[in-house]
């Protein structure tokens, strides 16, 4: 399997002081993300990065180019990709078992098997316990992993993920970055995860893409050269962050330079911040 994003753009149409206009977004961009990998995505806020997602999910149609997997262009979201957001987006009113049953029923699986393989997913993230309970008796961490059960429910190729731990504490993140490394290894899942923690995606990934300020290009496809199992608190791992945030900040500083006071200026001493005993 490969995930092949070929020439890929994206415009949206924007408010502007002199009226509506189409303002570039994303690209034109163009990767092969071999089966299997790790890909991580970094970048400025607002240069594209969840509209790659997007794009690659089949939510969006790009304004130039297609992205295919295995030479199939991606039309339409579809069975052979699975997304994981922020929020996990759980329906209330159904039990987690039953949350992550809810796509395997959309498609048609029977009753038994859907049971069986929900089951068999909730155990992989160790919520067994909590099959027959309802969202809002779960923590945030437990109900991302119900989220993520849910996505992996649906034996996606690629697992497409945005920012899917930013809205927890240090602490779950830690626990979760475990997990799903472990589920990555186990499942052979292809990844693409978005996110704007440097030191997560140094942890996590293969190979990491940084991208420009808007709208968002390749800045650097860079490999991370760690084996694994990678140590969070290794020197090694927080200079090679140390190298991607001073990349960053260069286009963090240009959005920030556009979009700010024209009495701002950028931060000379841009060490400070990567903090590399700082938990990821
Ligand atoms: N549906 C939409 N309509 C209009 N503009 C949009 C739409 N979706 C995204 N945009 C614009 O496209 C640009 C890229 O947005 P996108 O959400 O992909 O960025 P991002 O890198 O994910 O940002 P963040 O890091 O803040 O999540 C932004 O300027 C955003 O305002
Ligand atoms: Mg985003």
């Amino acid at each position: 399997m490969t995930l092949e994003v070929d020439n890929v753009s994206r415009t949206y149409l924007g408010i502007r002081r002199n009226g509506t206009q189409q303002v570039a977004a994303l690209g034109p961009l163009s990767l092969t993300i071999p089966s299997r990998e790790f890909f991580a995505v970094l970048g400025p806020s607002g240069c594209g990065k969840s509209t790659l997602l997007n794009v690659i999910a089949g939510f969006e149609k790009p304004d130039t180019g297609r992205v295919t997997l295995d030479g199939k262009p991606i039309m339409s979201p579809g069975p052979d990709r699975a997304v994981v957001f922020q929020e996990p987006g759980l329906m209330p009113w159904l039990t987690v078992r039953e949350n992550v049953e809810y796509g395997l029923k959309l498609r048609g699986i029977k009753a038994h098997e859907r049971r069986e393989r929900a089951m068999h997913f909730l155990k992989m993230v160790h919520l067994s316990k909590y099959a027959e309970a309802r969202p809002h008796e779960l923590s945030g961490g437990m109900r991302q992993r119900v989220a993520i059960a849910r996505a992996l429910a649906l034996e996606p190729r690629v697992l497409l993920m945005d920012e899917p731990f930013s809205a927890l504490d240090a602490q779950t993140r830690d626990l979760l970055h475990d997990e799903l490394q472990r589920i990555w290894i186990e499942t052979h899942v292809t990844v693409v995860f978005v996110t704007h923690n440097i030191n997560e995606a140094v942890y996590l990934a293969d190979r990491i893409l940084l991208m420009t300020a808007p709208p968002g290009r390749i800045k650097r496809l860079v490999r991370v050269p760690f084996a694994r199992p990678r140590q969070k608190t290794s020197s090694d791992l927080s200079i090679f962050a140390t190298m991607l945030q001073k990349e960053i900040k260069e286009e963090v500083d240009k959005v920030a330079s556009r979009e700010f006071d024209p009495d701002w200026t950028p931060a000379t001493r841009s060490e400070v911040l990567v903090d590399p005993a700082a938990e990821i």
